[in-house]
């Protein structure tokens, strides 16, 4: 993916700190990450204000999975040399931000949000009418504009954020994309690409503005992505004054949809917190066992000697995931013909699991060990953050005529 600066594409996501992660955020979120991290340039933070909307009252509960949050990630092969991971709360930008698109945001477009009466319905037990709960996917907007991200990789149920996060922008931009001066900085930034590109620029935008001709319009963005010596800025002016449409000054990010996990839980129901058919990614080798020799199977093998249907027991899904063809031959036929008992059937699932979560187990531990170097590791990715965060801010700022000391 490439941008109008010619930069790397951004990526930005975050998760809350509500719980400890298990198999099915490493196989539906975080293997998902760490693929990411190596095509672009990522931002991956703890959001831990987004935790405190619903969970206010149990604020133990969040400072001690930030930190269990954040060597999850890192056990499960999240890199700090190649991607940025932070903590929302530690980076107030985000706060300055959200107050500022609050002023622009019509109360409607909250309101219409699906999760907003969703999970006041579903959460019943809390008491969720607050102003920070409707602000929720607002707060996620500035979390996502603030870094000018153009990737946010989330669920199905997330898409709703992104999508109100680009009709933030979109209005954003065009109330405080219009300088009153927008001509002039355009055609001033245009000089600053040398004589001959300012000449090529003008022709092209002519070209476009006067016959219509899509092919100028684009040789000209293309122009801008290969300029070197102008700013961000004044490459997106330039870009406006092709169409008319103004200065974009927060991209719309587009969101990018995580596949639905396809992990199963212990009961054949989708893995989750909730049902507690989850194996935790730091479940030890015994608890693992444990669990998968004790979870049901299909109920028409009472006894040994009962055959079996592999399409009606949670331990196929597994091997659907697990196992190689061979393996799985031996399960369709053992099972039908009940030539292999279930504890037999489950050994190999148990061996796949123990090898898949024993380098995370080891690499979360020596994490544990170290809290000084988790930390550290944090620090830096917020200080990084809050960099690329007063940049954005700066811009907004200066659009939204708060520029003056
Ligand atoms: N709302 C997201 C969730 O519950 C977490 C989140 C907060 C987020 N800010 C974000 C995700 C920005 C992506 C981008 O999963
Ligand atoms: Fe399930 Fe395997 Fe037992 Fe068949 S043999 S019922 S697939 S656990």
């Amino acid at each position: 993916m490439s941008t109008l600066s010619g930069r790397q594409s951004r990526v930005l996501s975050g998760m809350r700190p509500t719980g400890k992660l298990h198999l099915g955020h490493y196989h539906g979120v975080l293997k998902n990450w760490v693929k990411l991290q190596q095509e672009h340039d990522c931002f991956f933070f703890v959001a831990d204000w987004h935790a405190l909307t619903t969970h206010y009252e149990n604020r133990e509960v969040i400072a001690e999975n930030v930190w269990s949050l954040v060597i999850d990630w890192l056990a499960c092969g999240v890199n700090p040399n190649m991607a940025r991971i932070f903590v929302q709360s530690r980076v107030p930008e985000h706060a300055e931000l959200h107050l500022l698109l609050s002023m622009v945001t019509p109360l409607g477009w909250l309101e219409r949000v699906p999760t907003y009466k969703d999970q006041q319905e579903q959460l019943r037990e809390k008491d969720l009418a607050t102003y920070g709960f409707l602000g929720y996917p607002l707060l996620q907007s500035a979390d996502i504009l603030i870094y000018q991200a153009d990737a946010v990789p989330v669920g199905e149920d997330q898409v709703a954020h992104v999508e109100l996060t680009r009709e933030v922008a979109r209005r954003f931009n065009h109330l405080f994309g219009r300088e009153p001066d927008f001509a002039d900085k355009a055609e001033a930034a245009a000089r600053k690409m040398g004589k001959k590109n300012a000449r090529l620029y003008a022709n092209l935008r002519k070209r476009y503005q006067e016959q219509g001709d899509t092919e100028a319009l684009e040789v000209a963005v293309a122009l801008l992505a290969d300029q070197q010596n102008i700013t961000l800025a004044d490459q997106e002016r330039l870009r406006g004054y092709l169409d008319g449409s103004g200065r974009v000054i927060l991209p719309e990010p587009k969101a990018l949809l995580t596949p639905a996990s396809r992990m199963p839980g212990l009961d054949g129901r989708k893995m989750s917190k909730s049902y507690g058919n989850y194996i935790s990614l730091r479940e030890d080798p015994k608890t693992l066992e444990q669990k998968i020799r004790t979870m049901p199977t299909d109920p028409a093998r009472v006894r040994r000697t009962d055959p079996g249907e592999p399409t009606k027991c949670p331990v196929w899904d597994f091997h659907k995931i697990y196992s190689g063809k061979d393996t799985r031959e031996w399960v369709l036929q053992g099972c039908r013909s009940a030539g292999i008992g279930c504890l037999d059937c489950k050994k190999p699932v148990i061996d796949a699991m123990q090898t898949e979560l024993e380098p995370i187990r080891a690499r979360a531990r020596e994490y544990e060990k170290d809290p000084d170097l988790v930390r550290n590791i944090v620090n830096e990715g917020n200080e990084a953050a809050r960099e690329e965060a007063r940049e954005t801010l700066g811009e907004v700022r200066e659009a939204m005529g708060l520029s003056y000391r």
